[in-house]
């Protein structure tokens, strides 16, 4: 039975946010999204013990059992809809200093915003915004945030039994570890969204960033995984585009959600 969330030291140091735990949901991201317009004004942190729904990018689904942390943000972010990519990225750092900081391990981040522990993903982020017509500010953003902490009893479904990873091996979980890194991450996400130089981050998540310098492999359509371009990551623009030269000397900028990486 996962723990009860009390969030009393972030209630007290963000009163401006407006907290809400769930035991189970199909998707934190899109519940929020259905109570959007009653937060016109007033951020949101929606926490779920589990999802039955998970959702994740490009479609996928995201496993959601017990033993995670399902947190979605509803910010209303002064930025322009193309810079709020910088949102995601912030959410990667926050996560990955977060969990460095609480389990001693050097968290790393996996070109666009999955967070790593010891070459295996151990947290996912999906970010959803919605524009207005005619307007430069979206209307708002959530930034959906997934951590295995616990993993699942009888381990992770076969598909990403060779990639995800828990914090925690079942039963090994220290009591308050979830309460703690919520804290953390929201706390750390807040210091880098609230400040006026959006890209303070920036170096942070460069530094993390696992992929730069490896030899990749390029895929542009996810349902035909074994059609690939093999290239070298090289870079991240300030865009946070993935710099890439191809094995004929060619280099491209790429954009997060028009291609899927894979290490070689
Ligand atoms: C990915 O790895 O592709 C992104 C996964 C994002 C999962 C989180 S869990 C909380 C929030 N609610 C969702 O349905 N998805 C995000």
């Amino acid at each position: 039975m996962t723990e009860n969330y009390k969030l009393t030291e972030l209630s007290t140091s963000h009163p401006e946010l407006h907290i809400m735990v769930e035991d189970c949901l199909e998707s934190t991201n899109t519940s929020l999204k259905c109570m959007a317009n009653r937060y016109v004004d007033r951020d949101v942190l929606l926490i779920a013990k589990s999802q039955t729904g998970g959702r994740g990018r490009m479609g996928r689904s995201f496993c959601s059992p017990e033993g995670g942390i399902y947190m979605s943000l509803l910010l209303h972010p002064d930025m322009r809809v193309e810079e709020s990519v910088s949102i995601t990225t912030m959410a990667a750092v926050a996560v990955a200093e977060a969990l460095s900081d609480v389990t001693d391990r050097e968290a790393s981040i996996k070109w666009v915003n999955d967070v790593y522990l010891d070459d295996r993903k151990v947290c996912g982020i999906l970010t959803e915004a919605k524009a207005c017509l005619g307007t430069e500010k979206p209307k708002y953003v959530i930034v959906g945030i997934g951590v295995n902490v616990t993993e699942p009893e009888g381990g992770f479904p076969k598909e990403i039994r060779d990639i995800a990873c828990a914090v925690f091996e079942q039963g090994k979980e220290p009591s308050g570890f979830k309460e703690s890194l919520v804290v953390r991450i929201v706390r750390r996400f807040y210091e880098y969204y609230n400040k006026a130089d959006k890209a303070a981050h920036f170096a942070e998540y460069k530094r993390r960033m696992s992929l730069l310098g490896k030899e990749i492999k390029i895929i542009e359509n996810i349902f035909e995984p074994d059609v690939f371009e093999p290239a070298t990551a090289i870079d991240i623009d300030e865009k946070c585009r993935l710099i890439v030269k191809y094995q004929d000397g060619t280099i491209k900028a790429l954009s997060s959600g028009e291609v899927s990486i894979r290490k070689n």
